[in-house]
């Protein structure tokens, strides 16, 4: 599908040009799944924003279709038109699909407080995943079986957050909660095809907080891993802020940490997938083209660390879009503008941050 006009063919402020190698051919050539997080309802209403998606991913996620609270409206019902809706999409436009997510203590249904107990919790989570997980069994690339358990300052053994589930599942071990153990042993017997992730924030950059966070990330696929519980990748869900290096000074530069533990997945067998990126530009002045290239020099700083190594696979914005991201409503700017945080702008034109991204997928070596 080709996106109308070529104003400023191949550079940023233009729709990108037919010649312009999208970002998921780019990525293909190099084994690497390139792609980004959708939402469904724009991919109904909007079909510039939906030729763009089908455009420019080789692999979708759906930003909210299969969590916990939008899918099961009571304990009984699911709502599974949205993520019907993306599996089909997807199909139609030859894109690999993301589950996201099994377990994740946010967007969890009102009855669940109520309705869920230590007693059924166990038969909770497995049905839930067996059903969801069923039914799209064969067609997902990777699940974020298990998203966000940590919380280092919830002060509980091993750095867990103290979420619902684990108030409810904590289990005996402390290395590796209950919950954590029965989800991705369900999600392999469910669904054996797809990849199974662990997938966190806060893990990228070298100031005292991440790399403390980084630590129990590590320690907890570790602890999995010397258990026998299947875990296949980490996700790192890569949401970055441009500028806070000059704020907070140079241990917020996206270099050796990363790198060091992305190779250190690598050695435990386990691949990486870099699941949510986007970059905050709420610390940069309102000028647009000094946001603008503090944005993509943001992306092509930190993507030229992590894709040097091979045991990246995968690459995702979270939106395609600055006219649908969730920074917009989540993360705001003092000032109220706009966020430009995506490769493409509001009016789905190639922003800076696109040729960043291309750029280094461009330089990235080949993914066996
Ligand atoms: C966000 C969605 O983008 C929003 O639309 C929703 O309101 C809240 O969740 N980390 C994650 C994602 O793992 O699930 C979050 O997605 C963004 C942060």
């Amino acid at each position: 599908m080709e996106l109308a006009g070529c104003a400023h063919p191949g550079k940023p402020g233009g729709p990108v040009p037919p010649d312009v190698e999208t970002l998921r051919v780019a990525g293909a050539r190099r084994g690497l799944l390139a792609g980004c997080a959708v939402q469904v309802h724009h991919l109904r209403d909007d079909p510039a924003y939906a030729a763009l998606v089908a455009q420019q991913a080789g692999i979708v996620v759906d930003e909210s279709a299969l969590k916990f609270g939008p899918l099961r409206p009571s304990p009984t019902e699911y709502f599974f038109d949205d993520a019907d809706y993306l599996f089909e999409f997807a199909k139609k436009h030859k894109q690999k699909v993301r589950g996201h997510n099994f377990v994740w203590h946010q967007q969890i249904p009102s009855w669940f407080a109520s309705y869920v107990t230590s007693a059924n919790a166990e038969r909770v989570l497995v049905e839930h995943i067996e059903h969801v997980g069923g039914r799209y069994a064969g067609r997902v690339h990777s699940w974020d079986v298990v998203n966000e358990a940590i919380l280092l300052s919830d002060n509980l053994p091993g750095g867990f957050r103290k979420s619902g589930w684990q108030v409810v599942l904590p289990g005996k071990d402390a290395a590796v909660p209950a919950y954590i153990e029965i989800a991705f042993r369900t999600a392999r017997r469910v669904d054996p095809k797809a990849m199974l992730v662990y997938n966190d924030y806060g893990i990228e950059a070298d100031d005292a907080a991440s790399v403390k966070k980084r630590a129990a990330v590590m320690a907890l696929l570790r602890n999995m891993q010397s258990r026998g519980i299947p875990v296949d990748a980490l996700g790192v869900q890569s949401h970055l802020t441009a500028g806070s290096r000059d704020a907070f000074g140079p241990e917020y530069a996206y270099g050796s940490g990363l790198r060091a533990m992305i190779a250190e997945a690598r050695r435990m067998g386990l691949k990486v997938l870099l699941t949510e990126m986007d970059v905050n530009d709420r610390k940069l002045p309102a000028d647009t083209a000094a946001r603008d290239a503090a944005v993509a020099a943001t992306y092509g700083g930190y993507l030229r660390e992590a894709l040097a190594d091979e045991a990246v696979v995968a690459l995702l914005t979270w939106g395609i879009t600055d006219k649908y991201t969730w920074l917009s409503y989540d993360r705001k700017r003092d000032d109220k503008l706009p966020q430009r945080c995506l490769p493409f702008d509001s009016q789905m034109n190639a922003a800076p941050a696109f040729f960043a991204e291309r750029d280094a997928i461009d330089g990235a070596g080949h993914r066996a």
